[in-house]
């Protein structure tokens, strides 16, 4: 496989930022996107565009072939054969609010739902806000000290019969792995409803769905693995979702409108209210396309390498320290990190001077970095695409901005 010819067929690879070539380390936030991402909306607003699930005439019906074609793709990419498992929304953040709300009248006082210390906003918030709507307790699993979950508190967590455990599949700021299919196993023997963010693993890791294991709903955003952004994906079990009430009214996700009632529509379009995201669904559609094609395997491979590389050049940056792993197994190349002296956003203006984007901040992870006694750290996350040279270059601005602020004190 020719790492060139990938780069090649990202556009915006070829920016130049403040005079240099650009460096991207900031995919955790979003992914570059292929030309033929680009290329399947245009095609699809310049040849095709119409409603779906709406019109008899010929546009509408290709726009509708085009769109519920995804879902076979979705299929096919995570191992199921149910397209009705898979409900487009706007993202990961909007999936965990048709969660917390469709599931809010199971929660009553005194029952418990369980995040992890290491949850994005969006799988930690609305949780949150519904245990203390319902006065219901909010467990959040700790770290240990080598940065990964405390199996012995997830289980004492399970002890307490959760009605609802959702947690991340992997870090946006440390980048690890959990064992999935395991926690999972320990939350259903528990009797929970149990719930996955895949927004990170879905970019970094080869897997079907039924290597999760016992999970009822995984969730991930297009824009992660080079589709567009504001596409979101649900993958629920059949049976968890027929179980739940419909999350929007209006369009498309009714059968018959009576004057006083409603006959809601079959899955999965009982949880797609209003036009949806057309083009950017099928957008996706090219983005899986275009993962298939270089292989989810070699992705791995080259990220696995790029773990490596990273994780070596970094440790030689003194007064450097990684949040996360040191170790390159079951680890994605996000390398969120503190520079002794240095605060993140100086770094990241740093950074950017020499043409590297790198996300500084929170993450919209504060519960975590409040653990780590931070308010923020500086994250380079790369992707199957980045090279050891664009390490290489990263390294030696973070010497050159050590150096413009040991001037300075
Ligand atoms: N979740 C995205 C990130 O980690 C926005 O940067």
């Amino acid at each position: 496989m020719d790492a060139q010819k990938i780069r090649e067929q990202f556009p915006i690879l070829r920016e130049r930022v403040n005079g240099k070539a650009l460096v991207y380390f900031d995919n955790g936030a979003t992914h570059p996107k292929p030309t033929s991402v680009v290329d399947a909306e245009v095609k699809f607003y310049h040849h095709d565009n119409a409603n779906v699930h709406r019109g008899v005439h010929a546009l509408s019906q290709r726009a509708t072939d085009s769109y519920e074609g995804v879902r076979n793709k979705l299929c096919k990419f995570f191992g199921t054969n149910n397209t009705q498992e898979y409900i487009f929304s706007s993202g990961t953040t909007a999936s965990f609010n048709l969660l917390s709300t469709t599931l809010a009248p199971r929660v009553e006082a005194g029952d418990t739902i369980v995040v992890t210390r290491m949850e994005h906003h969006a799988n930690f918030v609305p949780w949150q806000q519904l245990a203390l709507s319902k006065k219901a307790k909010f467990e959040i699993v700790e770290l240990k000290s080598d940065f990964t979950l405390d199996r012995d508190h997830f289980k004492r967590a399970m002890a307490m019969k959760p009605k609802i455990v959702s947690f991340s599949a992997m870090s946006n700021v440390l980048g690890h792995k959990n064992p999935v299919s395991e926690l999972a196993t320990l939350a259903k023997q528990a009797g929970a409803i149990v719930l996955v963010d895949g927004a990170q693993l879905v970019a970094h890791d080869e897997f079907k769905i039924s290597d999760l294991g016992l999970i009822d709903a995984f969730v991930f955003s297009a824009h992660k693995i080079s589709g567009p952004t504001g596409v979101g994906v649900m993958w629920a079990r059949e049976e968890f979702l027929k179980s739940l009430p419909p999350y929007q009214f209006g369009g498309d996700m009714i059968t018959f409108v009576e004057d006083q009632s409603t006959i809601w529509n079959e899955l999965p379009w009982k949880f797609e209210a209003g036009t949806p995201n057309i083009a950017g669904v099928i957008g996706l559609g090219a983005a899986l396309d275009f993962m298939t094609e270089i292989g989810r395997g070699n992705i791995l491979k080259l990220e696995h390498e790029l773990v490596k590389q990273g994780l070596a050049k970094l440790k030689q940056v003194k007064g450097l320290k990684i949040l996360g792993s040191e170790s390159h197994e079951g680890r994605a190349p996000i390398f969120s990190f503190i520079l002794e002296g240095v605060h993140p956003h100086d770094i990241a203006t740093l950074l950017d001077l020499e043409g590297i984007a790198v996300r500084a901040g929170h993450h919209c992870a504060q519960p975590l970095l409040r653990h780590f006694n931070q308010t923020a750290t500086t994250r380079a996350s790369l992707s199957y695409y980045n090279t050891a040279a664009e390490l290489d270059v990263l390294v030696s601005a973070i010497e050159n901005a050590k150096k413009v602020f040991s001037r300075g004190t």
